[in-house]
């Protein structure tokens, strides 16, 4: 591989730490998302199919650190699907707040169906498209039809799950019928992302991408499954550092009431030392033990 086609395909950007704490089927492929998002620099990018967030927040965040000037729509109805599951409107709630947190400025959530939501943008317009919502063969091909006509002349649209054959997903087929007419590359973990070059304008690292020989496409496949393992590790390690602060606040809470149990024992042993004391000295105080001294002295001496 040539210097500058090394330069673009590794940058810096791949090292992304999601801030967005979560995990998903998509969690492997955020390293990739932010040297898309570098090396693209869509003007408008649209998801559909967001969930948790995941996914999407990769791409905003990678927005904000690689100073990108662009806008980002994510579309779902926050209601699950078959594949996906069904789930309430705490999911939503959750995303609205972050989003509003941390990318309000060029960030949108759209609660819609896909259809519905393809009449909010103008044709010829999306530069970036990832399609990841319901995962059956007439579900994604729907998807992609629908929103062919609002991609720009350097459109790039990518999939996730082309890599899953069993449980009703049909992407990997669909992805193999259009792969046919688009130039495309495809990574297999995870799930597997198929990113495919629609627009015919395309920048020099998309070309070199899509053009890479076999030995630079499993080199980038391998570095690229390495790296995504990252976000995921990030995750388990920052669980544990959770469960870790949890614990030891447990053992201080206990060690705390530990010492207090042995103030209120050592108060009572003394309480009731001091009451025997008194009762002691008060007998030995009293007329009845004073005139009975004599017979315990006989007694001691018969004793001895
Ligand atoms: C696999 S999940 C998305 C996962 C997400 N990209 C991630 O990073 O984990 C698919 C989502 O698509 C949504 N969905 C499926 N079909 C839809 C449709 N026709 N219109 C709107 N949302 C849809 C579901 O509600 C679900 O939340």
């Amino acid at each position: 591989m040539k210097p500058s086609e090394n330069a673009m395909l590794i940058n810096n950007s791949m090292l992304i730490a999601p801030n967005h704490n979560v995990l998903s089927a998509w969690t492997g492929h955020v390293p990739f998302a932010a040297w898309l998002m570098q090396m693209q620099k869509p003007r408008i990018f649209v998801e559909l199919g967001t969930h948790l967030g995941m996914s999407y927040f990769a791409f905003c965040q990678s927005a904000v650190e690689g100073k990108i000037n662009t806008r980002c729509y994510a579309v779902d109805t926050w209601e699950g699907d078959d594949h996906a599951g069904f789930y309430n409107d705490r999911v939503f709630l959750d995303i609205s707040s972050y989003n509003e947190q941390h990318f309000a400025g060029f960030s949108r959530l759209i609660r819609q169906r896909f259809d519905d939501a393809a009449n909010e943008f103008s044709d010829g317009t999306i530069d970036l498209l990832h399609i990841d919502g319901f995962h059956t063969y007439e579900a994604v091909s729907h998807d992609f039809n629908t929103w062919k006509h609002k991609l720009s002349d350097r459109a790039v649209v990518i999939f996730h799950d082309i890599n899953v054959r069993d449980a009703g997903f049909g992407v990997w087929r669909f992805w193999d019928e259009i792969t046919q007419q688009y130039p495309n590359f495809q990574f297999d973990h995870y799930h597997g992302l198929g990113v495919l070059l629609v627009g015919p304008k395309q920048n020099e690292a998309m070309q070199a991408l899509c053009n890479s020989s076999e030995d630079q496409s499993h080199f980038i496949r391998s570095l690229y499954s390495k790296l995504g393992e990252v976000p995921s590790l990030r995750y388990q390690l920052s669980q544990a550092a959770e469960r870790i602060y949890h614990l030891e606040s447990q053992i201080s809470q206990l060690t705390a009431e530990t010492v207090h149990l042995k103030e209120v024992t050592m108060n009572e042993v003394n309480r009731i030392r001091h009451e025997e004391d008194t009762r002691i000295q008060s007998i030995r105080n009293s007329t009845s033990w004073k005139l009975t001294a004599p017979l315990r002295k006989l007694i001691d001496l018969l004793k001895r």
